[in-house]
């Protein structure tokens, strides 16, 4: 089977997934059958090309890297937006992977019910349109009979939700509890190391794993998004991001840190929704764990998810939650997911 893709914005998770899409080409159509081209890229910024037979994926690779820009591209058609690329091109897969907007879930938003609307496969790691709008798009997903993976909202590439819907399918989960952002564990990580709180943001923006306004990690914004998106996908809630409680990072003071090790403690920021009264609530905020918690342990941009479930108790997942091939590799993941199962896997 072969598809043809189509990348929606191509900043870091987009071309990380150009990267390993250009890497695994072989293993994929060996051990999947699995066959594609990537026969449209469109972003704003880095340009966009359009070439139904498929792109040199190598070739685009090398100029982004080289001149930040995919312009200079010889051969294809030029300047299509993301709209005109959705809609008109021959893609039957759409990545979508542009900066995640947690007010209005645009401009992804509209890429994805475009998409979805023509009749495409959509995979995106975009946090806002299903933050804000997972019931809207599933719907759209199956009266299309197509798929909406989502895997790389939630802990880049680590399976925080194929895993659940999957694998945990049969049981009942009561409560989740995770460090569900890579940036500001890195941050409290390193200021536990005596490293200045600036200086470890600037870090984590150089090693990609900060959001475009990092206001978005270090204020709790992101991980609000990924404790909504796991309460309404896995505990069945409705919840909008109104309805959590929040509190970021940036009130926690280096001594504030060298007190809670004086107690065997480390600061997190800490999301959890959980079951009161047949209601799911969710929160997110700075607490201190002891270091019998599994949560202490979880160092620099690790994350974990504790899913209380009714079978087997606590089951813990323990893996990456930002980064370019981590988060592109859960665009990889969902991509043979639907070629897997074609109709798509996720329930509404
Ligand atoms: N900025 C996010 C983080 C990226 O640091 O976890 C992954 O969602």
């Amino acid at each position: 089977m072969t598809y043809n893709l189509a990348i929606i914005g191509f900043g870091t998770v987009g071309q990380g997934f150009a990267e390993l899409l250009q890497e695994k080409r072989e293993s994929l159509k060996n051990t999947y059958g699995l066959e594609f081209e990537v026969v449209a890229i469109s972003d704003p910024i880095k340009g966009s090309i359009y070439e139904n037979a498929g792109v040199n994926l190598k070739e685009i690779l090398t100029l982004v890297k080289k001149e930040g820009k995919i312009d200079g591209y010889a051969g294809g058609i030029k300047g299509w937006d993301s709209i005109k690329t959705i809609e008109e091109t021959n893609a039957d897969i759409i990545a979508e992977a542009t900066p995640t907007n947690l007010e209005s879930g645009e401009p992804g938003l509209t890429h994805i019910r475009t998409a979805l609307k023509r009749g495409k496969h959509v995979i995106t790691t975009n946090k806002g349109p299903i933050a804000l709008f997972y019931r809207e798009l599933a719907q759209l997903a199956k009266d299309r009979g197509k798929s909406l993976g989502f895997e790389g909202t939630v802990l880049s590439g680590t399976p925080a939700i194929n895993l659940s819907l999957l694998t945990l399918a049969g049981t009942n989960i009561s409560e989740i509890i995770g460090i569900m952002n890579g940036t500001t564990n890195y941050i409290l990580t390193q200021m536990d190391a005596g490293k200045d709180y600036s200086e470890a943001l600037r870090e984590a923006q150089r090693l990609g794993y900060a959001e475009t306004k990092p206001d978005a990690d270090v204020e709790g914004w992101d991980a609000l998004a990924k404790i909504v998106i796991l309460s309404n996908v896995l505990m069945g809630a409705n919840l909008k991001v109104s309805d959590v409680e929040r509190e970021g990072i940036t009130g926690i003071t280096p001594s504030n840190i060298k007190d809670a090790k004086g107690e065997h403690k480390r600061y997190k920021l800490i999301a959890r929704a959980w079951k009161e009264n047949g209601k799911v609530k969710a929160k997110v905020s700075p607490e201190k764990v002891d270091d019998g918690n599994i949560l202490f342990h979880i160092s620099g941009v690790g994350n974990a998810i504790q899913f209380k479930t009714d079978i087997l108790g606590r089951v813990t997942i323990v893996g990456p939650g930002a980064g370019k091939r981590e988060t592109g590799f859960a665009l990889l993941n969902d991509l043979i997911s639907i070629h897997r199962t074609p109709m798509g896997m996720k329930g509404v």
